[in-house]
């Protein structure tokens, strides 16, 4: 993410900033150094448990040490009680290599049986944990976005402008 500037008037002290993110767009195809990994998000797919929605979710998470760890969505009849599949692998994979960090997570989905067309896109909260992440581990991990057409890498770092952090 950059940080575009902004100029400070002297009128009334007010900024105007612009932020810039960055991405890769691949279209029916998968940045080639992760194709393993997403093969793996698509296998996982199908023991997403998504019995509310019909909207199954994979996630597959490449660990620094070459692990991949794998995680659906877990729905619940208390909706909020349900987690979705990025958590589910990224908390998963945190907890089994507390000291590994991440490399890499690739994110597929089914809707109603069919493979979305457009990237799939992580939620908020998702992404508010990816944030943490980045911080806990110092270091940025790739984020990839599966779609039958078109296929999005971006660095976590970039996902969500404005993260909660407690100073
Ligand atoms: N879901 C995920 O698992 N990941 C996402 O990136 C988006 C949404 C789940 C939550 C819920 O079980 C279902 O998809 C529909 O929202």
């Amino acid at each position: 993410m950059f940080y575009i500037g902004g100029k400070i008037t002297k009128k009334n002290r007010m900024e105007k900033v612009e932020l810039k993110i960055d991405y890769t767009i691949y279209r029916e195809s998968y940045p080639e150094e992760y194709e393993d990994l997403c093969r793996a998000a698509l296998n996982v797919i199908k023991k997403a448990y998504c019995v509310y929605s019909g909207f199954a979710v994979g996630a597959a998470v490449l660990m620094n040490n070459g692990e991949v760890v794998c995680g659906t969505n877990q729905e619940n009849v208390a909706y909020p009680s349900g987690l979705c599949a990025e958590r589910t692998a990224l908390f998963y994979a945190c907890s089994t290599y507390p000291e590994t960090g991440i490399k890499a997570i690739a994110i597929a989905a089914r809707d109603h049986g069919m493979e979305v067309e457009d990237h799939v896109t992580p939620c908020g909260a998702c992404r508010q944990v990816m944030a943490e992440i980045v911080q806990r581990y110092k270091a940025d991990f790739d984020v990839i976005m599966l779609g039958r057409k078109r296929t999005i890498m971006i660095k976590a770092s970039q996902l969500l402008p404005f993260s909660f952090v407690m100073s």
